[in-house]
């Protein structure tokens, strides 16, 4: 799915320009996701296990934005892609009132106000999809994106003991979250 360009204002003056990727972004999108997982033990890969190359990656934002199930905004602060969130929408008759929802914003870009921005779009698309359920997966240890998700109305349902094991040897769990839109 496409979604409509649009600059957006965050509550802290922040302008952004949010739109699905186009074929251009694949290489600093490739970058991002490189950077943000370098940055943060709270996204599932190490850096070194991405190994995708830029076409690989450009094929991946196609199939997204060419899906009817998959929607991407990417966030642009001056030009620059500063972070991006996803919807994959469940398709069986039996669970396509749900869907998934994950997000990601480089260090330089948190604190602004993008992610509240993007998850309000985003449950907006979701809730006009006739979505029921909206659904997250977060790493315990994640207290900015829980707090985040909190804020936005998702409420831990499940917890997954030992879900994540880091190179030092270290568990950690995993909450799954829920918001009913409804
Ligand atoms: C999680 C993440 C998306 C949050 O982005 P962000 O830019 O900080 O989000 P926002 O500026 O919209 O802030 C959202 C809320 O987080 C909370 N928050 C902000 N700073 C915080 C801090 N230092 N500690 C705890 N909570 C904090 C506040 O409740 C804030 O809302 P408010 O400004 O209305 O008070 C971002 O930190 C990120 O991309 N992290 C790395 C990747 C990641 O963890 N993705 C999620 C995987 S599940």
């Amino acid at each position: 799915m496409i979604f409509f360009p649009q600059y957006i204002e965050t509550k802290y003056k922040t302008t952004c320009l949010f739109r699905s990727p186009v074929d251009e972004d694949a290489n600093e999108m490739l970058q991002f996701i490189k950077k943000l997982s370098a940055e943060t033990d709270y996204i599932l890969t190490y850096p070194e296990e991405i190994s995708f190359d830029e076409a690989t990656e450009s094929s991946l934002l196609k199939a997204i934005n060419q899906s009817p199930n998959q929607v991407m905004i990417v966030a642009l602060v001056d030009g620059v892609i500063a972070g991006n969130c996803q919807i994959r929408y469940k398709d069986k008759l039996k669970n396509h009132h749900r869907a998934v929802i994950a997000i990601g914003l480089l260090k330089a870009y948190w604190g602004l106000g993008i992610a509240t921005k993007l998850f309000e779009l985003m449950i907006a698309h979701a809730k006009e999809k006739g979505i029921i359920q909206l659904e997250l997966e977060v790493f315990e240890g994640n207290k900015r994106a829980i707090k985040l998700y909190e804020k936005m109305g998702f409420k831990i349902v499940a917890e997954i003991p030992n879900a994540i094991k880091y190179k030092d040897g270290h568990y950690e769990k995993e909450f799954y979250m829920v918001k009913v839109l409804c």
